[in-house]
């Protein structure tokens, strides 16, 4: 789906040819003296568009209007809540009608963050997967021009939009993929891919190579699969080598199965989306090959699939991480901390300004924070309030949880340095003072997106969550003024 920036009012609006206008009616609405003016002021003063954030009302080829079909959206340009739902609501509606060309317009000047949603929504609304279905028509959509009375104050945004609405595309297709299409190995070519573009490189490291670092912890983990096992590297440079970069470390657990403590057989499918983490280092690394911002970013992926093989990790089993730190392996399905806590070590070496792990990690966190908000750990001022102010701007939303040493004593074992699961009450927090264990060299932080990752039941798929977050820390970084 291609995006095009435009500098329209509602007079040029009626001129535009295409398969359906939308019109983003703020209740601020003056008419003008053009026929799409008149059109909507009719319906206004007639009261046929209610003025409620939402409201809607689909014209089949409006009288002196370039467009096929024109639908009117009333919105309250306050809310970025009541900006989806009309979002949403237009384009479910026009959906079945299989529209190839879209001109989506705002009647009033949008400022940043209105455009940023609007468009993710869209985006989101309008998104069809194909890729393991024989007969699949995918997105119908391949064009939407986007008029704005501002376009030139909003050029930057609105291609700073479109580059994350590329990145998440690419973290759900990924995400949404089947472990059986989605391994270590595909996961690591789709890396390699990204690493065509300028100032992208990535290496791959095997089973070889993660011992010879002695990353315990994670191979304890790929053992109980035939699966073979990738660590991926990719390093985006776009600012001097002397700028220390961000790394990111996504947790690439293909399928989880609990491996030998196994997990129940309902909903065991949704598993296939324990590397939601990696996707979003994907997605945000196929972004800032396309925006080429000044800065230096690492992405890291340990990737590998969670079964119980002949030759699984057991119960009890003690392991040495790649830290030294010895960890008692209590429940094999406590696996992504075991494969991040060797990611999170092997990120020293980049003597990084900042690591963030973003990991499917606690059911725990689901329980907590829902599908709203991802769950933020950071024991670092400048990080938390710099999360905090991007969690706003992209409104892909995440929430401070804490870290007091206190919800680690059930941590505590006889048998090695470390367990690697505590009791079940706060077990978000448990899991998230497990990884700070291995981040004492660099400021860190923690995003357990294992509720906002992906939807369950009807709707299930993945979100490609939180790849806008994430590109708006990192682009945050860039220029602090911004
Ligand atoms: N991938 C799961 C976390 C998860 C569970 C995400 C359900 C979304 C929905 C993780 O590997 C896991 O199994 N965690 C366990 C930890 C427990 C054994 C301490 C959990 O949350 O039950
Ligand atoms: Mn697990
Ligand atoms: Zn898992």
């Amino acid at each position: 789906m291609n995006f095009e920036l435009l500098n329209l009012d509602a007079a040029q609006a009626g001129h535009e040819k295409c398969d359906v206008l939308v019109i983003l009616l703020a209740s601020t609405f003056k008419a003008g003296r053009s026929p799409l003016a008149a059109v909507i002021s009719k319906i206004l003063k007639a009261g046929d568009l209610a003025d409620k954030p939402g409201s809607l009302l689909d014209i089949y080829r409006p009288a002196g209007l370039a467009c096929a079909r024109l639908v009117l959206v009333r919105v309250d340009e306050a809310g970025a809540t009541s900006l989806r739902k009309g979002v949403a609501a237009a384009i479910t509606l026009i959906k079945a009608s299989k529209p190839k060309h879209l001109t989506f317009c705002f009647d009033q000047a949008p400022d940043a963050k209105a455009l940023h949603v609007a468009l993710t929504t869209l985006a989101e609304a309008s998104y069809v997967y194909a890729s393991t279905l024989s007969k699949a028509e995918g997105r119908s959509l391949a064009l939407v021009k986007v008029g704005v009375p501002n376009s030139t104050e909003l050029a930057a945004p609105f291609a700073q939009t479109v580059a994350t609405i590329h990145g998440i595309e690419l973290a759900k297709e990924w995400a949404n993929r089947p472990a059986n299409h989605a391994t270590p190995s595909h996961l690591a070519g789709a890396a390699q891919a990204l690493a065509k573009a300028p100032r992208i490189k990535c290496d791959i490291m095997n089973q070889k190579d993660v011992e010879k670092l002695g990353m315990g912890a994670f191979l304890a983990v790929a053992k109980g699969s035939a699966e073979p096992l990738k660590f991926i590297e990719l390093q985006y440079r776009g600012a001097p080598k002397s700028q220390p970069p961000v790394v990111l470390v996504g947790k690439g657990i293909t399928f989880d199965s609990g491996g030998i403590s196994i997990k129940p057989a309902a909903e065991m499918d949704e598993m296939k989306f324990d590397m939601c983490g990696a996707a979003s280092v994907l997605g945000v690394f196929k972004a800032l090959a396309e925006l080429q911002p000044a800065i230096n970013v690492v992405g890291l992926i340990p990737s590998c699939e969670n079964l119980p093989g002949s030759r699984a990790v057991k119960p009890g089993d003690v392991v040495t991480s790649m830290s030294g730190q010895t960890i008692e392996i209590l429940n094999t399905d406590a696996e992504g901390r075991l494969v991040l806590c060797d990611a999170l070590t092997y990120a020293e070496r980049f003597k990084p300004q900042a690591v963030l792990d973003i990991a499917t990690l606690t059911g725990a966190c689901v329980i907590a924070l829902g599908g709203v908000r991802s769950g933020f750990f950071s024991s670092d001022a400048a990080m938390s309030a710099a999360l905090a102010k991007a969690s706003e701007t992209s409104q892909d939303l995440c929430w401070p949880m804490p870290l007091d040493d206190e919800y680690a004593e059930g941590l505590k074992t006889s048998f090695a340095d470390v367990a690697n699961v505590a009791g079940r009450a706060g077990g978000a927090i448990s899991a998230a003072k497990f990884l700070q264990r291995f981040t004492s060299k660099y400021p860190w932080g923690h995003l357990d997106i294992a509720g906002s990752a992906w939807k369950s039941g009807a709707a299930k798929g993945a979100t490609g969550r939180p790849v806008g977050l994430l590109l708006h820390y990192l682009l945050s970084l860039q220029s602090p003024a911004a």
